[in-house]
């Protein structure tokens, strides 16, 4: 099964996935794209220092929009949708990808939907997309979500946090979960040490959602 991961960082995720191909954790799978929209991304790196290699583009969006006048924000999320899309992907991750993609890239994606190939011909996709979010469903959607859920938990408001991987739908943050995991956090402990206990668990869970869900998928049809 061919997976894409998206990335914008330093891609700890994307090194629990690459570590977990060719093991029962993640049987019969192979990355055969890393994409950040991040240059300097090092996730990138990651990619390329795995044995084998895995493929690295990037695409960074004010470089893009800069170069490009007259181009929005959503012809940049189409040509991301349409790099990824060459890949023919069964799954794409998204795995510390901090960019909201706008609908355009889903309406491009969307598992049922035909996509022209350069050829002319006519390839249908039952591709799905999921996101690994760290924090429990509904909690702190959106940015700083770690250090958001530690403030309420200092203030009383919360005894747990965690994580989460969801199906990538047209709102932020709100696909139905497909793994999720709670991780508590500890009286009196700085949010740096939360903050790796939670990456430890986002590291197991990004995996077992990716098995799941490309467990559940039907194979790719051709037209
Ligand atoms: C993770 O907490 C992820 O959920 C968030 O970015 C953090 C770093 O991810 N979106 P990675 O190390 O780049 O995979």
């Amino acid at each position: 099964r061919r997976i894409v991961v998206l990335i914008s960082g330093s891609g700890s995720n994307l090194q629990a996935l690459i570590d977990a191909l060719n093991t029962p954790a993640l049987p019969d799978a192979q990355i055969t794209l890393v994409f950040s929209n991040r240059k300097a991304a090092y996730g990138l790196q990651r990619a390329e220092n795995a044995n084998p290699s895995i493929p690295t583009a990037y695409k960074a969006l004010q470089p893009y929009l800069k170069s490009n006048p007259g181009k929005t924000r959503e012809d940049y999320d189409a040509e991301v949708a349409k790099i990824v899309v060459k890949e023919k992907p069964d799954l794409i991750v998204l795995a510390g990808w901090m960019h909201i993609l706008s609908e355009r890239f889903l309406e491009l994606i969307d598992g049922r939907k035909a996509v022209v190939e350069d050829d002319g011909v006519e390839v249908r996709h039952n591709i799905q997309v999921i996101n690994l979010h760290p924090a429990l469903p509904g909690a702190f959607d959106g940015a700083h979500a770690i250090e958001r859920a530690y403030e309420a938990f200092q203030k009383g408001d919360i005894q747990q946090s965690g994580c989460m991987v969801h199906r990538v739908v047209k709102d932020v943050d709100a696909g139905e979960p497909v793994v999720v995991r709670e991780v508590p956090i500890e009286k009196g402990e700085p949010l740096e040490e939360f903050e790796q206990r939670l990456h430890k668990v986002e590291h197991q869970i990004i995996v077992e959602a990716a098995a799941k869900v490309l467990n559940e998928a039907k194979p790719a049809q051709t037209a």
